[in-house]
């Protein structure tokens, strides 16, 4: 092909990159039809004194449902389209609402009923109804759904136009204002939400072209409702006309609101008046903007209000293209939110805390999952490792230099032709071969595997032979380009798709244990679709068009292959390993994710840390950003400091583009390359503390890497606080150096006491405020703290992977608070096979007080099938609390016997040391200083 044939997308793709991001691939809000529309909408109902929406009070039902005895609340909502001299048109909007039991929670729904006379116009193969079913992909299926309960005041029942309904508990309190309609919500007594306080609720009901100029509202704009003037989404067919959702909600009393991802922003969201609103619609954006609203990878349409003493959470059950607005009031904080179509689905959620709403959130949506203990340590990726010889020798020049770690991985080049389920011949000729020997050293190998089929070959036949590819607006597969050239794109949301995937996936692993994927590109990314995406006029299964489930696409990609992976177990009984680019509310169940293909340069270190704290808090805590940058060289220094926050990343890999020099850590130059290897060995000694960490997650939602003001929601100070954090409860708090030549970082701290973790130094913060402090961060040295009151758990010993370290013995590291106490949990289990939902495992709470160590066993199986070690090799206590009372023996009781063992004095006097202490973690016992 000669270079002036080459089409432009061809040139953003391939060529632009290394400029950075290519803004004008993505519209704005003002280029966007619906968000326009609705900005336009906003302006103007605010100076108007018009109401287009009511409740219809001789609609309203409430009920208890046969089959599923849920109580119901139904009316409808009527939109009213004024007509000079004839009748004004009425649209009749049902709302729903209910509560959850099991969550201070509620849910309210509006649809449309849309006439048989415009939707008979429509082709057969669409779906004409508003998509409903988000909800289906977001919450976990365990989740019962039909446990709601509804309880009403009789006496309250429509007195001043106002319907007043209560939960079960009456925590939350109701009121339905049905003349314009509003809803105001009061959790424990208190007015906390207000919902269409502004008057923004507008459903763009269906209307033909020719009759929107009766149908519109003298406050609407009519801009780009049939047609779609963007430059690269010209040939959108629009079919539905206009068909958006827009909502506000107004947290009152409120100051702080966070969530939202993902968006390479502060922790803290932003007022947005004079800005761009924040957009949710997942978009291969390679280098995309810092400091930014623009929409990334992944959606999770979850906003967090949150105080010292109370927190709402705001779940948009929608998966269109959607913008919100969010503007700070000196007593609320309001928030509009304006998707493409759908229905406007939402779940309010009430706690005290701001863990409780995480918590909630997981509850209705999953767990994240427990991964596998080795996908918690170090992952090293290159896009690409060339061939076998490359993957063995990249894997032993990490254990000649020392480096642990557990994970190599394989970009697109091991693929023939890039066409996924098969390797490239000659470098990969005998890749069982090569995962044979990766295994006996404990290691895992990961494939990417995206949902683009390069046309005519097995895999994309097959899904066209089944009818399960996306199909374009005319109901045929649809052909976009990707990576493999002309590509073919797996629809995941058709169980017969979902069947096909799972054939491939199951063929293509044949059994071996240590293979692991990778699903890229599923936002969908498309080369030379509108905004590198996929034309919102794509057919799914069901008839819907892909501009109504756009944003969970990647989800069902990856839910599939994870439900694949799973479905291996009789042959392979592990917890499948998968990554994901494109994620939804629920994706923490399944998968793992990054922060996508950022740059080696200080501005995308920065900013990897609120966008990682932000989805800590929303629920999907399995997140890490490409270290040291995806595109680009980093310098020495960059590498470093970048290394020393890579540790903290949940999910810690280095990544690379394939122009990049090659930067395995081997290869560093001294000293990086020991200050490099030294911080993958503390990810590895913290293992234990960190799977705990993982462990709680999987039992809360709580965040791994965790924001100042989660754990200390007291101090309003923290609230904006985003480059500084805590790891799980272990009390390990750092704040990573995030500029060049910066020896020192400023760092805040509560009132207590805090030990340096590298060198177990300590000062004390006194009264009863947030005091910075500068702390010293030469090169080789990064500011890392255990919060005094913390107990966490090691394993020392150096080795080159996770599996090696099984049976290695524990350290505890007690660190007392001003009290001296301290307080720590260990989980451990197999860390492999799902055998910890049988009872596999075990869990144990160490305390520290009046100078005894007590160990409580809270969870152990009547018989432990893991061998792996469980004994305590070693005990320090840093002794600068003033509170730590110790002679050079201790007493042990265990099991009614007594011994005595012997403590020592560390060399800089800042410790005591108890070595061998002849103590096992899954027994309970006491040791007397
Ligand atoms: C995308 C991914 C990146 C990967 C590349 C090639 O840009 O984000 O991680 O290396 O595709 O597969």
């Amino acid at each position: 092909m000669h270079i002036h044939l080459l089409p432009l997308w061809f040139f953003i793709i391939q060529i632009i990159p290394v400029l950075g991001f290519t803004d004008y691939l993505l519209k704005t809000c003002a280029q966007s039809g619906f968000c326009n529309r609705h900005r336009f909408y906003e302006a103007n109902i605010k100076e108007s004194k018009n109401r287009y929406y009511s409740v219809d009070k001789s609609s309203i039902e409430y009920y208890k449902e046969e089959n599923t005895h849920k109580y119901v609340f139904k009316a409808s909502i009527i939109k009213t389209i004024p007509r000079p001299d004839v009748n004004d048109i009425k649209v009749e909007l049902p709302f729903t609402l209910s509560f959850f039991e099991d969550l201070t929670s509620l849910r309210f729904t509006i649809d449309e009923i849309r006439t048989n006379r415009l939707t008979e116009l429509l082709p057969d193969f669409l779906n004409t109804y508003r998509y409903n079913e988000t909800w289906k992909w977001a919450f976990d299926s365990e989740f019962n759904l039909y446990n709601s309960e509804l309880t009403y005041k009789e006496s309250n029942w429509l007195s001043n136009d106002i319907i007043t309904i209560f939960n079960e508990d009456e925590s939350l309190k109701v009121e339905l204002y049905t003349n314009s309609f509003l809803l105001k919500v009061y959790y424990d007594n208190k007015l906390s939400i207000v919902i269409n306080e502004e008057q923004l609720l507008n459903i763009e009901h269906l209307r033909s072209k020719e009759e929107n100029f009766q149908q519109l509202l003298p406050e609407e704009s009519s801009f780009n409702m049939f047609g779609d003037n963007f430059e690269y989404s010209k040939a959108d067919s629009l079919r539905f006309g206009p068909e958006s959702v827009g909502l506000d909600f107004s947290f009152i009393g409120y100051k702080n609101v966070f969530g939202i991802p993902e968006h390479a922003d502060s922790l803290r969201l932003k007022d947005t008046s004079k800005t761009e609103p924040y957009r949710l619609f997942n978009v291969d954006v390679f280098e995309y903007n810092v400091d930014s609203k623009m929409p990334t990878y992944g959606t999770i349409p979850l906003m967090i209000a949150a105080n010292p003493t109370s927190s709402i959470g705001v779940f948009w059950v929608n998966a269109a293209d959607t913008w919100v607005d969010i503007n700070y009031k000196e007593d609320k904080i309001s928030s509009h939110w304006i998707s493409e179509n759908g229905i406007v689905d939402v779940v309010l959620l009430f706690s005290k805390s701001v863990a409780g709403i995480t918590e909630q959130f997981t509850t209705l949506t999953g767990k994240p999952q427990l991964p596998l203990l080795s996908a918690i340590g170090y992952h090293q990726c290159r896009w690409n490792y060339n061939d076998e010889a490359d993957v063995l020798n990249v894997d032993s020049e990490m254990d000649k230099a020392h480096i642990p770690y557990d994970f190599i991985w394989l970009d697109i080049e091991y693929a023939d032709s890039r066409q996924y389920f098969t390797w490239k011949p000659n470098s990969f000729a005998t890749p069982k071969k090569m995962l044979k020997k990766l295994e006996n050293l404990g290691r895992q190998l990961v494939v990417l595997l995206d949902p683009h089929l390069k046309v005519d070959y097995f895999a994309s036949d097959k899904c066209i032979e089944n009818g399960v590819a996306i199909n374009d607006k005319n109901n045929k597969p649809y052909i976009g380009h990707c990576w493999p050239g002309k590509a073919i794109w797996i629809d995941a949301l058709n169980p017969l798709g979902k069947k096909i995937w799972d054939g491939l996936v199951t063929v293509f692993v044949d059994k071996v244990k240590n293979l692991h994927m990778w699903n890229d590109m599923n936002e969908p990314s498309i080369f030379d679709g509108p905004e590198t995406t996929a034309p919102k006029d794509l057919i799914h299964f069901g008839g819907w068009e892909h501009r109504s489930v756009h944003n969970i696409y990647g989800l069902s990609v990856h839910e599939s292959t994870y439900e694949s992976l799973k479905s291996l177990k009789s042959d392979r009984d592990q917890r499948p390993f998968l990554l994901t680019r494109a994620y939804y509310a629920g994706s923490q169940r399944s998968a793992a994710v990054w922060t996508g293909d950022n740059v080696a340069n200080w501005d995308y270190l920065r900013i990897s840390i609120p966008m990682v704290l932000t989805n800590n808090i929303v629920g999907f805590p399995f997140i890490g950003a490409d270290v040291a940058g995806f595109s680009g060289n980093p310098e020495p220094e960059l590498l470093v400091r970048w290394y020393q926050a890579g540790i903290w990343y949940p999910f810690f890999r280095a990544h690379a583009h394939i122009d990049s020099k090659r930067r395995e850590p081997y290869l560093f130059d001294e000293p990086i390359k020991s200050i490099v290897r030294d911080l993958i060995v503390l990810r590895y000694a913290l293992l234990p503390t960190l799977y705990t960490s993982f462990y709680n997650s999987y039992i809360s939602g709580s965040p791994i890497m965790k924001p100042m003001f989660y754990e200390k929601p007291e101090f309003e100070e923290f609230y904006d606080v985003d480059d500084q954090f805590y790891i799980g409860d272990s009390g390990l708090l750092t704040k990573p150096v995030v500029a060049p030549e910066q020896t020192t970082v400023d760092m805040k701290f509560a009132p207590g006491i805090y030990y340096d973790y590298f060198t177990l130094d300590h000062f004390v913060i006194k009264g009863n405020s947030v005091i910075e402090k500068t702390i010293e961060t030469p090169l080789e040295k990064s500011a890392v703290f255990i919060e005094g009151g913390h107990i966490l758990t090691r394993k020392d010993r150096y080795r080159r992977s996770s599996q090696l370290t099984k049976y290695d013995a524990y350290t505890l590291l007690i660190s007392p608070n001003l009290n001296g106490f301290a307080n720590g949990i260990l989980y451990v289990d197999d860390g492999i096979s799902f055998e910890y939902q049988n009872g596999q495992y075990v869990v144990s709470n160490f305390t520290f007080q009046d100078n005894k160590i007590t160990n409580k066993v809270i969870h152990s199986p009547d018989e432990l099938a893991y061998d792996g070690n469980m004994s305590i090799s070693k005990i320090i206590i840093p002794i600068g609390s003033g509170k730590v009372k110790y002679s050079n023996v201790a007493t042990v009781k265990m099991n009614s016997n007594k011994i005595v063992v012997n403590v020592s004095i560390s060399d800089d006097k800042k410790s005591i040391i108890i070595n061998n202490p002849s103590l096992s973690i899954d027994t309970d016992w006491e040791l007397i200083l």
